[in-house]
């Protein structure tokens, strides 16, 4: 019998396959430093207004953060990238107010020392390998994992999107194949400026 093939098309995601096509030939620096890429990143505890204000300095929307952000449909983390809100939100032996408080007491008992590293939390329990949009199901009730995720329920763009994700996992398959083009356009070297790496995690 005759396979199907489906075409992706750039920044489509293709259900059946879980592909998107990225854009290739990207110049990066010769360079790598965890430390500068540290300088870079966005942090667990940021709250909406920041989120947006780095997403915009990479020349990344309000959507591109809704929808990367889905990126924690998968994976694990570890206590201290939560310790804060579970226990010293505002340095006074409190916990972060947006987050579901039932959650709070179940993280607490997960995450005993602040300084833990080897406790791994799902980002979403019992669903941690499965690429699909139940984060924003959990993101909606309060229960996203870090504060930087409650965070998109703080913006009218952001929310909207939390929620037309979490009832449409079509629309944030393709649209998340479309971010991550974007994200791929971040801060390319252009001319004879760096190089083209032969594996894009590493300089040649
Ligand atoms: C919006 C701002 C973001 C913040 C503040 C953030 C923060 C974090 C933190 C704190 C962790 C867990 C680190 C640990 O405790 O070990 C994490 C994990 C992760 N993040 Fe993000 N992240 C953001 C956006 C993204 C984006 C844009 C992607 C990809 C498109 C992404 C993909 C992931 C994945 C896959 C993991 C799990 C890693 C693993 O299982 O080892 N995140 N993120």
């Amino acid at each position: 019998m005759e396979q199907a093939t489906k075409v992706v098309t750039k920044g489509e995601w293709s259900k059946d396959g879980n592909l998107y096509e990225v854009e290739t030939g990207r110049r990066d620096g010769r360079v790598s430093s965890a430390k500068e890429a540290v300088k870079n990143l966005p942090d667990s505890f940021d709250g909406i207004r920041k989120l947006i204000k780095r997403f915009a300095s990479k020349n990344l929307s309000l959507k591109d953060l809704a929808v990367l952000s889905g990126a924690h449909a998968i994976g694990k983390s570890h206590c201290p990238s939560i310790a804060k809100r579970l226990r010293n939100f505002t340095a006074h032996h409190d916990s972060d107010p947006t987050l579901d408080t039932a959650y709070a007491d179940r993280l607490r008992r997960r995450c005993r020392s602040p300084r833990d590293r080897t406790t791994e939390l799902e980002m979403v329990p019992g669903s941690s390998e499965t690429f699909d949009a139940a984060y924003y199901g959990l993101v909606a009730k309060r229960r996203g994992l870090f504060h930087s995720d409650e965070a998109l329920l703080r913006n009218d763009v952001t929310r909207g999107l939390v929620l037309r994700y979490r009832d449409s996992e079509e629309t944030f398959l393709r649209d998340f194949g479309a971010s991550m083009v974007n994200m791929g356009r971040v801060a390319v070297l252009t001319g004879s400026q760096g190089e083209i790496r032969k594996t894009c995690a590493f300089v040649n």
